[in-house]
């Protein structure tokens, strides 16, 4: 079936795009001045014809033990090989080959949730010591060594980046899961990574209350045993050293507090193991909520030479900078780009413990402010609750940005106008970092001195990756042609995942069964698919329209989720939307939408019309939604994201399915009753909804 919308042409098997095109911002000359990456011809260094050997200038970052002899291996797609025949280690290269220059230099200023509590602020010198004790402890009594596997779910204190750093130092391949995931989540992902040794800690603060983190240890391992894996030890960290946190009672044999074997080990220090490239470094296990969770399997030289060459010239990290990525290192934004990409580059960085808006939305700043720091790097949620929550608070705060980050998902224009007007203070360059666990760092973002700014569009393919939009019969759409497809990678780059853990079948029919040639060799056949849609204008700049599963297709219309979000954020007393599929006999579905509002809007302020309207207007009467639902809060993932999941079931009127890894699990059924008790009124409870409709929405946001 082709359609006509405003003009173009939309099949079915594509995705409509309405988007306005937004005008271009450029940085300020000041910022240019400092950049790390001025130099106009650097898309040319990287361009395909240096490709792979383009990407020295990141692995040239690192120090190794034994120089590679071939870049990329590519003889058995897509399991490609970078830098093969070096040898190296992360540990080494984020800690010690500091020490000569900047031993005596901040590496982490870790801030309390609790204001009044002091900082802890460690120098490389202090973290080297710290990792070297770790390790000699990690070795002698918890017995792991090179080649194992180790599960950690901590919070985000100090000793997390020491955790990683002395496993790694061991070549003892870290999984951390996300300290806000249950202990059951935790057990789950130590069966499938066969972890023998877990690393949490006793307690951590979360909206001022000090929660209990241990009892979710003994979940885990029961759990675990139930999956046929049996956990020998519980290494614990305390929140507060020699001092009990948490009500959880220790289990003889198994549970040891670190702080009490520590002492043993003061002075020790352990070599690094030097490593082959492909060693892997770590897995990340990606957030699916009933689909077994993928892990992510990164490797050592490739990864790392990723992380640092994009913390260099993306995230424009110098030694003298003050960097607070505030994002939690449970996820893979922490790992690149918390530990391993700025540890790369001898960063000074915050370490945050809370929540953005504990005690009130003016914390980030007052933060900002005391520490100076001039890098910030968050996620459009957290945006979009500071915007909602605090609007003015920037103003009051003397701290200045020169360059801003945002990570996670599609950023609406309007937020992005308030993160570079209000929090930027319009002086900082914004970079919009579209990037993937399974990615390992950027592919798609704007490079902050040479390449302008477009709100609500991440820019262009990052150095030396080419992206390509593909329709479902693998035909590249033309950029600049307005029509939304497959947004693909079409070549290799060192930061990639190597494979999915134990499951190197699903790791190919995830990411290129596909589009791939599967009994070519040439890399070229091999496109990496990434499962957003999008669009890609004739300046080449990328816009994510949301994943593919998040489709909305009405009546043959695929709606992108996102941009009905962004058209009911156009609506002044919007702060939070999101768009979900409802059944309906005639249409097969309509979109329905979920709004919060900012601070002194009320639902009977007309908010629904005008969002109505907003999505008609900027998109197309096919769009309206059939309801606008006006809630307190929407539930989101612990890194943010809005569950689609949740909110498409109960308009569908069926089971919300496992809500645990939520950070917001009581808003549920709030929604819940306000949404159905309304529907039942309006005699509108969606009749025999088949069963593949149930299937789809079941997928709903899912894998992300
Ligand atoms: C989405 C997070 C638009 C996208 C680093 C991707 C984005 C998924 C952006 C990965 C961005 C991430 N603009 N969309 N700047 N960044 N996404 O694995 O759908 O938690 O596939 O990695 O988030 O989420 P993940």
């Amino acid at each position: 079936m082709a359609e006509k919308t405003d003009g173009v042409e939309v099949s079915e098997a594509q995705i409509a795009s309405h988007w306005k095109e937004e005008d271009l911002i450029h940085p300020s000359i000041s910022f240019i001045g400092q950049a790390n990456m001025a130099n106009p011809k650097i898309r040319e260094h990287f361009s395909s014809d240096n490709f792979p050997e383009s990407f020295r200038l990141y692995a040239d970052l690192l120090d190794w033990d034994q120089y590679w002899h071939t870049t990329l291996d590519s003889s058995e797609p897509p399991f490609f090989k970078w830098f093969v025949g070096g040898k190296l280690n992360a540990s080494y290269n984020c800690v010690d080959r500091h020490l000569a220059k900047h031993g005596n230099k901040v590496a982490f200023t870790w801030v309390s949730e609790i204001e009044g509590e002091p900082d802890r602020v460690i120098s490389y010198r202090e973290l080297w010591v710290m990792v070297n004790e770790f390790a000699a402890l990690l070795k002698d009594f918890a017995g792991v060594k090179t080649g194992d596997r180790v599960t950690l779910h901590m919070p985000m204190v100090l000793e997390l980046p020491v955790t990683m750093l002395a496993l790694a130092r061991l070549g003892v391949t870290h999984s951390q899961v996300f300290g806000g995931f249950s202990g059951a989540a935790c057990g789950d992902r130590i069966v499938d990574s066969d972890s023998h040794v877990l690393i949490t800690s006793d307690a951590y603060y979360r909206s001022g209350q000090l929660l209990d983190h241990k009892i979710k240890a003994d979940e885990a391992v029961v759990q675990a045993e139930k999956g046929g894996v049996k956990v020998d030890k519980v290494l614990v960290w305390q929140r507060y050293a020699a001092k009990a946190s948490s009500p959880t009672p220790m289990v003889e044999g198994r549970d040891y507090f670190v702080n009490d074997l520590l002492s043993d080990y003061r002075g020790q220090r352990v070599d690094p193991v030097s490593l082959p490239a492909d060693h892997p470094l770590f897995l990340m296990y990606t957030s699916g909520t009933t689909a077994k969770p993928k892990g992510c399997q990164h490797s050592t030289g490739g990864y790392l030479a990723y992380a640092a060459g994009t913390s260099k010239f993306y995230q424009d990290i110098h030694p003298e900078d003050v960097y607070w990525c505030m994002a939690d290192i449970g996820w893979i934004t922490g790992h690149s780009y918390i530990v391993y990409g700025p540890l790369s580059v001898a960063a000074s960085s915050v370490l945050f413990e809370g929540v953005p808006n504990y005690p009130d939305p003016g914390r980030p700043w007052r933060i900002a402010e005391r520490l100076g720091v001039n890098i910030f790097h968050t996620a459009p949620t957290t945006i979009r609750m500071l915007r909602k929550a605090g609007p003015d608070e920037p103003a009051k705060y003397d701290y200045h940005f020169k360059h801003m980050t945002t990570v996670g998902e599609p950023i609406e224009p309007e937020v992005w106008r308030w993160y570079y007007d209000v929090v930027g203070k319009g002086e900082a360059a914004i970079v919009d970092t579209y990037w993937q666990t399974e990615t390992g760092g950027f592919i798609g973002t704007t490079l902050p001195a040479l390449e302008p700014m477009k709100p609500g569009s991440c820019g262009p393919g990052a150095l030396g990756i080419v992206p390509v939009i593909l329709d479902e019969d693998g035909n590249k759409i033309e950029p600049g042609s307005g029509k939304a497809g497959n947004i693909c990678m079409s070549n290799p780059w060192p930061g990639r995942m190597q494979t999915i853990y134990g499951d190197p079948e699903r790791f190919v029919d995830t990411y290129y069964a596909k589009y791939a040639k599967s009994d070519s060799k040439d890399w070229r056949d091999w496109p990496y698919v990434t499962g957003d849609g999008g669009t890609q204008g004739a300046d080449g700049y990328l816009r994510v329209v949301g994943r593919v599963d998040d489709v909305i297709n009405v009546a043959g219309h695929r709606l992108g989720t996102k941009e009905l979000e962004s058209a009911a954020l156009t609506v002044e007393a919007v702060s939070e939307a999101a768009a979900v599929p409802a059944f309906d006999e005639l249409k097969g579905r309509v979109p329905e939408m979920y709004v919060s509002l900012k601070p002194g809007f009320g639902a009977d302020s007309g908010v629904d019309e005008q969002v109505r309207q907003a999505i008609s207007q900027i998109i197309g009467p096919i769009a309206r939604p059939s309801h606008v639902w006006v809630t307190s809060d929407l539930p989101k993932t612990r890194s943010g994201k809005i569950m689609r999941r949740v909110i498409a079931s109960i308009s569908n009127f069926i089971d919300v399915g496992d809500t645990t890894t939520l950070s917001n699990p009581e808003i549920v059924e709030e929604i819940q009753r306000q949404v159905q008790t309304a529907k039942v009124g309006l005699g509108k409870i969606p009749q025999g909804v088949p069963q593949e409709v149930i299937q789809e929405i079941m997928r709903f946001g899912e894998e992300k």
